[in-house]
C-alpha cells in the first residue's frame, strides 16, 4: 500500500514567479528575462517552475519552450486550461524538456462555475476529466487544480478530486484564488480533503495563496500541517493583486521553525538575495525596505539597544543569519583600483556567472561608479549587473545627456538615445530636469503612455549612494514598471523611463488574444 501524501516530510517547491508571477499588472518579462530567472530558480534547487501559459501567445510559447530546452534539474511545467487546445500548446511547448509537468484548471466554487464558465458541476466535473485523461496521453506528470478551491462545496470538491486522481492527476493543488481563506480553514480543507478522498493516497496536495488579507504565507504553512506536500509560491510574492505566497517566505520559515514545523525543502537558500534582486529589476517591482527575509532592512538593526544586544550575541535579536538567505559577508572589498579578475570574482562570490560581454559592460559600469563613490559595496554591485543585465535586449538604449536645471529655469535636457543601434538626439524643456528628460524621451520615442508612478530609493546609506527609480508607464490598459540605478538621479530616472518604455514595446507585441482575456483573474 502507497503512503499518505501526508507520511513525508520533504515539502515541494513549485515556483509559479513566471506565470502567475507575471499576470501581476506591470510585471511583464520578455524572453531572455524568463530564461535568466529559469536558470536562477533552477540553480536555486525549485522542484517545479510553472514557465507560463503556452496558449496564452506566441511569446509565452516561445518562453516556455525556451526553458524547457535550458532547464535540466527542476521540473518545467506549463498551465492549460480545460481543453484540448491548451492542453496539446503546453505538451508540445514542453516537449525539449526532461523533467515536465503539465498544470491544467477549471473553476470548481459555485460562484465561479455559475457566473464564470455557466456550466453545470456535472460538465465541470467531466470536463475535469477530460482534461486530465488527454494531459495524462501527453506527459506522465500531470497536476490538476480546483479553480477557487477554497470556496468549493466540500462534497463536489472531494468528487472532483477523486475523479481527477482516478484520471492520472499526481498533484492535487487546492488554490485559495481569491485570498479569502485563513490558516484554521485552510488546514481543515486539507485534512477533509485526505480523510474523504478514498484514492488521495496517489497524489500530492498542494497549496496555492493569494495574499489579498496578508495571509498567503500562514495560510500555505497551514495547508502542509493539514497535508499538503507541495507550496505554489512566487519569488517576493510577486502576482496578482496583493501577489502570491513568497517563496522565501514559507522556505525560511520552514527553515527556521523546524522545531514546530518537521519539513524540509530542496532550496539552496543562500540563492534567494540573489533571486529576489533579479525579479525585482527585471519586472521593476521594488521590494518594500522592512518586507520579510529580502528587504533592505530585513537584517538592519537600527537601534541602540538591539546593536548592544547583538554585539553580545547574535542570537539576541537575528533569528537567522544573513548568510544564510545570501547576504554574503564581504570578504573581497573593491575599490577603482580594482582589475577585471577581482570583479569577476566578486560577481562569482555574488552568485553571477555573466558572458563575456556582458562583464565587461558591468566592469565598466563598475570603473565608473568606483571612480564617483567613495565605497562601492555589494548591493551596488548587485543593482549595477542587474541593471546591466536587465537592459541586454533593449532596443533603444540610454547614450547620455546634458541638463541644465537650478532653481532659476528654465530646465532643458540634451538627450542621445540610441534606437536600433542608430545614435538619435533631442533637446527639450520641463518642468524640473526629470520631466525636461523624459520629454525629450517622448520626443524621440512617440508614445501614448502617461506616467503613473515615480519613485526613487537608495541602493545603500550616504549622499553618494546609487539611486534606484522606478517609473511606471500606462498605455491603453497596458502597464509596465521599468528600473534604473546610477549615482546620479537623473541618470538613473533616465534609465527607468526607456527600461519601461522597451517593456511596453514586448508587450505590445505580446498581447493576449481575446478568449484568454477571461483568465486575468485567475
Ligand atoms: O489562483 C489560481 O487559482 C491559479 C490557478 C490557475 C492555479 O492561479
Ligand atoms: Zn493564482
Amino acid at each position: 500500500m502507497t503512503a499518505a501524501p501526508s507520511a513525508s516530510q520533504r515539502v515541494i517547491i513549485f515556483d509559479t514567479t513566471l506565470r502567475d508571477g507575471e499576470q501581476s499588472p506591470g510585471a511583464a518579462m520578455n524572453l531572455e528575462e524568463k530564461l535568466r530567472i529559469a536558470l536562477v530558480l533552477e540553480e536555486m534547487g525549485v522542484d517545479v517552475m510553472e514557465a507560463g501559459f503556452p496558449i496564452a501567445s506566441k511569446g509565452d510559447f516561445e518562453a516556455v519552450h525556451a526553458i524547457a530546452k535550458a532547464v535540466k534539474t527542476s521540473s518545467v511545467c506549463g498551465l492549460a486550461r480545460a481543453n484540448p487546445a491548451d492542453i496539446e500548446r503546453a505538451a508540445e511547448a514542453l516537449k525539449p524538456a526532461p523533467l515536465k509537468r503539465i498544470h491544467t484548471f477549471i473553476s470548481t466554487s459555485p460562484l465561479h462555475m455559475k457566473h464564470k464558465l455557466q456550466m453545470e458541476p456535472e460538465k465541470v466535473l467531466q470536463a475535469a476529466i477530460d482534461s486530465v485523461t488527454l494531459a495524462r496521453k501527453l506527459c506522465d506528470d500531470v497536476e490538476w487544480s480546483a479553480e477557487d478551491g477554497s470556496r468549493t462545496e466540500h462534497d463536489f470538491l472531494c468528487r472532483c478530486v477523486e475523479a481527477a486522481i482516478k484520471a492520472g492527476a499526481r498533484t492535487i493543488n487546492i488554490p485559495d484564488t481569491v485570498g479569502y481563506t485563513t490558516p484554521q480553514e485552510y488546514a481543515k480543507l486539507f485534512k477533509m480533503i485526505v480523510n474523504r478522498v478514498p484514492n488521495i493516497d496517489k497524489a500530492i496536495l498542494s497549496t496555492h495563496c493569494h495574499n489579498d488579507l496578508g495571509l498567503a504565507v500562514a495560510n500555505s504553512l497551514a495547508g502542509v500541517l493539514g497535508g499538503a506536500r507541495q507550496i505554489e509560491c512566487t519569488i517576493n510574492g510577486l502576482g496578482e493583486r496583493a501577489g502570491n505566497a513568497a517563496l522565501e517566505e514559507v522556505v525560511m520559515a520552514l527553515r527556521v521553525r523546524r522545531d514546530v514545523m518537521p519539513f524540509t525543502t530542496g532550496i539552496k537558500s543562500e540563492a534567494i538575495t540573489k533571486a529576489s534582486h533579479l525579479v525585482s529589476t527585471v519586472t521593476g517591482f521594488v521590494v518594500q525596505p522592512n518586507k520579510a527575509i529580502v528587504g533592505a532592512n530585513a537584517f538592519a538593526h537600527e537601534s541602540g539597544i538591539h546593536q548592544d544586544g547583538m554585539i553580545k550575541n547574535r542570537e539576541t535579536y537575528e533569528i537567522m543569519t544573513p548568510q544564510s538567505v545570501g547576504i554574503a559577508k564581504t570578504s573581497l572589498k573593491l575599490g577603482k583600483l580594482s582589475g577585471r579578475n577581482a570583479f569577476r570574482s566578486k560577481l562569482v562570490e555574488l552568485g553571477y556567472d555573466l558572458g563575456d560581454n556582458a562583464l565587461t559592460d558591468a566592469f565598466n559600469r563598475f570603473k565608473d561608479l568606483a571612480d564617483r563613490k567613495k565605497e562601492v559595496f555589494d548591493e551596488d554591485i548587485m543593482a549595477l549587473v542587474d541593471d546591466e543585465v536587465a537592459r541586454a535586449n533593449d532596443h533603444i538604449r540610454f547614450l547620455g545627456f546634458e541638463v541644465q536645471a537650478g532653481s532659476k529655469g528654465p530646465q532643458r535636457a540634451m538627450l542621445e538615445l540610441s534606437i536600433d543601434g542608430a545614435s538619435v538626439t533631442a533637446t527639450s524643456t520641463g518642468n524640473g530636469p526629470v520631466d525636461a528628460i523624459f520629454n525629450a524621451i517622448s520626443q524621440l520615442v512617440p508614445h501614448e503612455a502617461t506616467l503613473q508612478l515615480y519613485q526613487v530609493n537608495a541602493v545603500t546609506a550616504g549622499t553618494d549612494a546609487q539611486a534606484e527609480v522606478t517609473v511606471r508607464l500606462e498605455e491603453k490598459g497596458r502597464t509596465v514598471n521599468g528600473q534604473g540605478a546610477d549615482p546620479d538621479t537623473l541618470v538613473a530616472s533616465c534609465r527607468a523611463y526607456i527600461h519601461a518604455l522597451n517593456k511596453l514595446a514586448v508587450k505590445r507585441l505580446k498581447e493576449l488574444p481575446p478568449e484568454v482575456a477571461v483568465l486575468s483573474g485567475v
